[in-house]
């Protein structure tokens, strides 16, 4: 399984392991990481998912939908150009090593 490296706002690491086709919220909700709330529980409208992807590994990504950018709008951390939503990210084999920094609040 793709290995993917959560960054909490205070430098700690946690690696996770999460299945190919699961998005980047499910697989690391589902283990209990701090720092992802996800309130609407993917659907594109929250944005209590958002995260900050290590900007040399955006190209990795699929491409943006015009409601996630929309949403991207509204985070309680600042948007920056590296900003995702993680329920909009499918896990797959080219994401192993992701590095993704959460931010200081998700509300
Ligand atoms: S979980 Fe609500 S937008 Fe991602």
């Amino acid at each position: 399984m793709p290995n993917i490296v959560f960054v909490h706002p205070d430098g700690a690491r946690e690696e996770l392991e999460i299945a190919e086709g699961t998005s980047l919220m499910q697989g690391a909700t589902a283990q209990g990481i701090d720092g992802i709330v996800a309130e609407c529980g993917g659907n594109c409208m929250c944005a209590t998912c958002h995260v900050y992807v290590e900007p040399s590994q955006l190209a990795l990504l699929p491409a943006m939908s015009e409601e996630e950018d929309a949403l991207l709008d509204g985070t309680a951390s600042e948007r920056q150009p590296n900003s995702r939503l993680s329920c909009q990210i499918s896990v797959t084999p080219a994401l192993d090593g992701l590095l993704v920094n959460l931010p200081e609040r998700q509300v």
